[in-house]
């Protein structure tokens, strides 16, 4: 292949396809994520013109609190079938930028603060999506964590939470699902563009995690198209007219750029058309909308998320008896906020009303009546519309109350100033409890909400965030005890907005994001600082309780192997997800005090027990060792706790585990207290009377000596110890220490 035709096999023939070059086919890309966006007609990014009907499962943050990879496979593998009927080659998605702030406008596509879960999720995702020949596009690459400025930003980030908390569930992604792209984002990382980022795109994406697929880059996100094929971008989107191919092939020609890595990234041009060709010849079902329709309202159930259900005269709220009357009241109850604004959005292929779900569901002659309430666009008498809403709440039984946030309140591409609902919405639910304190809310929003006035209001809440165009369908299951809630908060629901981890820090300025808040982001930061939120990260009930017991521990060579046995010990059929987070205490680097590292679905009977066993990756309870370049496991003690929410721990119980061998040779920099911890050193040390010898001594003294020495560097002894200690002295301590230590 010429030069020519590798350059232009890196950049898009259009908006959506690349170039045929040769015998390789043109390949289709296009979102994503939680439904297919197939244009055929006029193309963009921002979700403005038309694309053809396909379903609308939920978006990701809905989908991520079903807590349940399973089902997340299986809308996967449904995009899948969905992408072939529609001639889609690669589906841009998942996307799994951590949600470090709830302002973020594009919080709605992500699924959670925590990269554990966001990474397990996504993993199943794309095996899913990928087990029907269709690719994914693993994104946005990296650390795109704000919409404020996102084409020119720097996310910058130390060493630590950028491993441990911004790259981690890319990295499990790319190691576990391989999908066949990863997508570089908009922003710069620690200052260079991702798209020119060599240690991002190289060196870490392949040298490390051995990913083999493409980068492509995200649609608009490359500034330098030379400089991005030398930093391992293989394919710049949309196209450019061939205008960058050109750049390229002259900058070959002029010895700017190596051959080398323009065929490299042609060669992976070729491998994945190859995979390409060989999906489209794979035997999947056909698409039929009605079944998909079905399981994304079987999904969407899953992703109701119970905040609270307290009884009302000694009988809980929930679930709605069919034979009460009831008053639906809400605009979201007849014009449902279903998915987020942007490239993501989809046109669906039906929608469900959750006013006529729910009517339907009460039965015919039921006692149903409905009222707006508000408007969501300011419009109307807000006064009337409230007062007849109050009317009808007060005549029911009971009352539905949906609120939440417009479309054009949150979107791709800004951020939210705040996060309040709106303050007529408040007012409504004030004045409809206050006439009727059965009253349950639902929500409906893609960011973060500041629920505190209305958990102080409403005895019910169900959050629904974005389910999809079969939510309305799902909301009635819920409402209805049809399906019992299991699903769980993948952020914290802060008190306030000043209470969040970056709240100092976002969205930044002069295009720099500082990550000041460090490990300590999402439900980190609140235990870290023992901040009580409104609801925690991983909080959701159900309509059955679950009782867990038994903790048992071992620590395997590949992991700490947990069990606990969890029982259904209420009247109704549930599921629960159980939580196991991970605490080390005595760790010698700073570390949250509690991180998630492993979960698991159980679906139980009344009175059922099941022991529920997990697996905690040992990979998972290393820290990243900013000396050493790497990630270590400690060793000692860690402990593991099972519970129902971050803020609920069950049971904990405590297991050893043996430390990575990781010694970093002792230099004449190192402190005395480093030299000290090296088995021998203290007898070497007090050969050369370096240290006070006894107790004796430091009573003497009146002071402890060896504290205050600990961290002076090995070579200042020379002049301390007044001409006592010759270098040669300590360069043969320090061989002898590091011999006895490797
Ligand atoms: C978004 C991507 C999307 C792409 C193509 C960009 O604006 O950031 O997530 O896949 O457009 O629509």
């Amino acid at each position: 292949m010429s030069v020519e035709q590798q350059a232009a096999l890196g950049s898009g023939a259009d908006f959506w396809s690349t170039k045929q070059v040769g015998d390789l086919p043109s390949l289709v890309l296009t979102d994503g994520p939680h439904g297919v966006r197939r244009q055929v007609g006029a193309t963009d990014h921002l979700g403005l013109a038309g694309s053809e009907p396909a379903t609308c499962f939920p978006p990701a943050v809905g989908l991520g609190q079903s807590w349940d990879a399973d089902l997340t496979r299986k809308v996967g593998a449904a995009l899948g079938v969905e992408s072939r009927a529609l001639g889609v080659d690669v589906l841009l998605g998942p996307g799994i930028n951590i949600k470090r702030d709830p302002r973020c406008g594009r919080n709605f596509e992500y699924y959670s603060e925590d990269p554990h879960l966001s990474g397990r999720l996504a993993a199943s995702w794309v095996q899913g999506l990928q087990s029907t020949g269709v690719g994914a596009s693993l994104k946005h690459f990296a650390a795109n964590n704000t919409e404020h400025d996102r084409m020119r930003s720097s996310s910058d980030i130390a060493p630590r939470p950028l491993r441990e908390i911004y790259l981690r569930a890319f990295q499990y992604v790319v190691q576990q699902a391989q999908p066949w792209t990863v997508m570089c984002s908009y922003n710069r990382v620690n200052g260079t563009y991702a798209s020119e980022n060599r240690w991002l795109l190289t060196e870490v994406l392949r040298d490390e995690w051995c990913f083999d697929g493409v980068v492509v880059s995200d649609w608009g996100a490359v500034q330098d198209r030379v400089k991005a094929v030398a930093a391992g971008l293989d394919l710049e989107m949309p196209g450019s007219g061939g205008g960058t191919d050109r750049q390229v092939v002259d900058a070959v020609a002029a010895g700017e750029l190596d051959a080398e890595a323009v065929a490299r990234t042609a060669g992976r041009m070729i491998a994945l058309a190859a995979k390409a060709q060989a999906g489209r010849a794979t035997q999947i079902p056909a698409f039929d909308p009605d079944t998909h329709h079905a399981l994304a309202r079987q999904v969407a159930a899953h992703c109701v998320v119970l905040l609270k259900n307290d009884p009302v005269e000694q009988q809980a709220v929930l679930p709605l008896d069919a034979g009460h009357s009831l008053a639906v009241i809400g605009e979201f109850a007849r014009t449902p906020r279903y998915q987020g604004g942007g490239s993501s959005h989809v046109n669906p292929t039906r929608l469900d009303i959750p006013l006529g779900e729910i009517h339907a569901m009460a039965g015919d002659g039921a006692d149903v009546t409905y009222m707006p309430g508000f408007t969501t666009d300011g419009s109307g008498d807000a006064a009337a519309l409230r007062e007849e809403a109050v009317r009808a709440a007060a005549a029911a039984e009971t009352a539905v109350l949906f609120l939440g946030l417009a479309a054009h309140q949150e979107s791709e591409g800004f951020d939210r100033e705040q996060i309040e609902l709106p303050a007529e919405q408040l007012e409504l639910l004030a004045d409809v409890v206050r006439a009727q304190p059965r009253t349950a809310v639902v929500l409906s929003h893609g960011g973060v909400l500041r629920l505190a006035p209305v958990e102080s209001l409403v005895p019910a809440l169900l959050d629904g965030a974005l389910l999809g165009q079969a939510g309305g369908g799902a909301l009635a299951d819920v409402l209805f005890g049809r399906v019992n809630p299991s699903a769980r908060l993948t952020e914290t629901v802060p008190v306030r907005i000043q209470d969040t981890p970056a709240y100092l820090d976002f969205p930044g300025e002069h295009s720099h994001v500082g990550y000041g808040e460090g490990l300590f982001v999402g439900y980190r930061w609140y235990d870290a600082r023992a901040i009580d939120p409104t609801f925690p990260f991983g909080h959701g009930l159900s309509y059955t309780s679950f009782a867990y017991a038994n903790l048992e521990l071992t620590a395997e060579t590949d992991g700490i192997a947990a069990t606990v046995t969890v029982t259904n010990t209420g009247a109704r059929p549930g599921r629960e997800v159980v939580q196991f987070y991970v605490a080390k205490p005595d760790s010698s680097v700073a570390r949250p005090p509690q991180e998630l590292k492993g979960h698991a679905v159980v679906d139980l009977a009344p009175g059922a027990s099941e022991r529920v066993s997990i697996l905690i990756d040992r990979a998972d309870l290393a820290y990243w060792d900013i000396r050493g370049e790497r990630w270590v496991v400690e060793g000692g003690d860690y402990e593991v706790r099972a519970a129902a929410s971050s803020r609920d721990i069950r049971t904990s119980a405590t297991v050893e585990v043996t430390g990575d061998a990781f010694a970093l040779p002792l230099t004449l920099n190192s402190t005395l207290g480093e030299v000290m911890a090296a088995p021998g050193a203290a007898e070497l040390l007090g050969t050369l009377m370096l240290m006070p010898q006894t107790a004796a001594d430091n009573e003497a003294l009146g002071i402890d000596m060896a504290k205050m020495m600990v961290s002076i560097p090995v070579c200042r002894l020379l002049s301390f110890a007044g001409g006592q200690v010759t270098l040669a002295d300590l360069e043969k301590l320090l061989t002898q220490l590091n011999t006895g230590r490797s």
